[in-house]
């Protein structure tokens, strides 16, 4: 199993700001669709709320949402009540937030996809976990572009480093 963690955050690491993402960058959404379509998704509870009805689930994925609360359902969603069970067995599978679930599943994490948007964010609430360079070595390392919303954004891949630990996600 390969546990790939996605995200765009902004300047100090913002990716979040009243449970909604604080920036509109379409390039970067088109990336995320194209990196995520036709795996497992796994994302919080508040992220699930985020989404607009429309939305979601997001087509072409499981969409697997994670909640403490056992009696929480809604259309669409396949829900788990712990990490384990929310990775699943699938040979990839991709963990799209918010920052409670980042930092949960980062010790479990292979592969870190992040966009970089140049943009600062007043009262961020969400943040992206930071990282290691002890632990992660970018793989790409794209040039900054120009989005067709004005933000310059870049995107970056990383891969945990042979010699570093990563925890076996334990099975549920
Ligand atoms: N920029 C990006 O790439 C990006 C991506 C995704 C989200 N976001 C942003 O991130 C923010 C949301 O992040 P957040 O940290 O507030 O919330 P979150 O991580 O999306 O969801 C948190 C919820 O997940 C559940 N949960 C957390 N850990 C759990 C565990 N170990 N077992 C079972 N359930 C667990 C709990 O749900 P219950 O309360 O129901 O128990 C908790 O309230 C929003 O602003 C969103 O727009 C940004």
């Amino acid at each position: 199993m390969t546990v790939a963690l996605i995200w765009a955050q902004g300047n100090d690491r913002a990716i979040g700001r009243d449970n909604t993402i604080p920036w509109r960058v379409p390039e970067d959404a088109r990336h995320f669709r194209d990196l995520t379509r036709g795996h497992r998704v796994v994302m919080g509870r508040r992220t699930w709320d985020s989404l607009p009805e429309r939305f979601r689930p997001l087509p072409d994925r499981v969409n697997v949402v994670l909640t403490t609360d056992r009696t929480w359902s809604s259309p669409g969603a396949v829900v788990a009540h712990d990490l384990p069970e929310a990775l699943g067995g699938d040979e990839t599978v991709m963990v799209m937030g918010g920052s409670q679930i980042y930092d949960a599943a980062m010790t479990f994490a292979d592969v870190l996809h992040v966009t970089e948007i140049d943009v600062d964010v007043d009262g961020a609430d969400a943040h992206a976990p930071e990282i290691n360079p002890s632990r992660w070595v970018a793989t790409t390392h794209g040039e900054w572009q120009e989005s067709t919303s004005g933000l310059r954004y870049r995107f970056l891949d990383y891969r945990a480093r042979p010699d570093a630990p990563t925890a076996t996600p334990p099975t549920s």
